[in-house]
């Protein structure tokens, strides 16, 4: 059992979890993650790590209710304990001195590019970070990602705060304006992955997804995870999470994303129902 020692709502439907859980946050290196069982029989469900702190013992995770499985997780108070949480699972982030970086993150994504930025700014480089949300409520960890990056912008879909529009816009004017920008890190919602992908491919720059698929065991067994990369099949789960954007195909992602649509839109009713 794994108790949960901190809670915070840090936007509608977000919140966020410091967990005890000392032998994996010794572990956890950037872009990886855990796989979360709520209760005995409660499904597996992948959270990126957002951060960890070794002398605590916790690791903290950052999610949005969008289902069953996450309402149940969001309903937790400090104190409960969690069931099972099995990781840190997934490859690390390449992390290098490449130079001039930009990591984008979208949503609740950008607690997942987090622990990306920081590691990529330890080693030296030069981080640009984008953090773009619908609107300022639902913006998070503005000042985590200040510290973790070397300049920070902030986008909204609806101009509320930071730049109007969206993190592909700022991102295209900086290729525009020929910033020597030596690799692009994204993560958030499939469609700003895929156009983040698209904005910087015209101009032959690295670019990097985390994917996510749909999940069961997280270690390469179930082939649930997988994912088509440059024609090739990858588990993204031991695989991954982390492709390149401009060979990732995108539709097929959205495809499988969607499989169990109808069954996880009846786990929720019934959940709501019996609330
Ligand atoms: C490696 C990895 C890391 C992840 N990290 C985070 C994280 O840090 N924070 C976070 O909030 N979420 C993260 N996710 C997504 C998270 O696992 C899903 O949102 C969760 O499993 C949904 O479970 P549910 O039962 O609450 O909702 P479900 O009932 O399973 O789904 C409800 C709705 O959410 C959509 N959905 C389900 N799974 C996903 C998914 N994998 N990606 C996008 N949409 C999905 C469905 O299409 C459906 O419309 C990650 C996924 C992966 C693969
Ligand atoms: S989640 Fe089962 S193989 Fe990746």
């Amino acid at each position: 059992m794994y108790e949960i020692v901190v809670k915070q709502d840090i936007a509608p439907k977000e919140k966020l979890l410091d967990v005890y859980a000392p032998q994996i946050a010794k572990k956890s290196q950037a872009g990886q993650f855990v796989i979360i069982q709520t209760h005995d029989e409660g499904e597996r469900i992948p959270l990126t790590l957002a951060d960890w702190d070794t002398e605590r013992g916790t690791i903290t995770i950052v999610f949005q209710e969008v289902g069953k499985s996450t309402a149940l997780l969001g309903a937790f108070e400090e104190g409960d304990s969690i069931f099972s949480v099995v990781g840190p699972l997934g490859r690390p982030s390449h992390v290098e001195k490449f130079g001039m970086v930009v990591c984008v993150g979208g949503g609740v994504g950008i607690a997942a590019v987090h622990p990306i930025a920081r590691a990529l700014k330890e080693a030296g480089n030069h981080v640009i970070s984008i953090i773009g949300a619908r609107n300022k409520e639902l913006l998070i960890m503005e000042e985590q990602m200040r510290l973790a990056s070397t300049e920070l912008i902030v986008t909204t879909d609806d101009g509320s705060y930071g730049f109007h529009g969206f993190p592909t816009q700022v991102l295209k004017d900086m290729l525009d304006d020929k910033k020597p920008i030596e690799r692009v890190i994204a993560v958030g919602p499939v469609p700003l992955m895929r156009f983040v992908g698209l904005t910087t491919e015209p101009y032959g720059v690295k670019t990097i997804v985390s994917l996510n698929p749909i999940m069961v065991d997280g270690t390469g067994m179930c082939g649930g995870c997988r994912v088509s990369v440059g024609g090739q099949t990858f588990f993204a789960c031991v695989d991954g999470p982390e492709f390149d954007a401009h060979l990732v195909d995108f539709d097929g992602l959205v495809k499988r994303q969607r499989a169990y649509l109808h069954q996880e839109r009846c786990a929720m009713d019934r959940y709501q129902e019996n609330e």
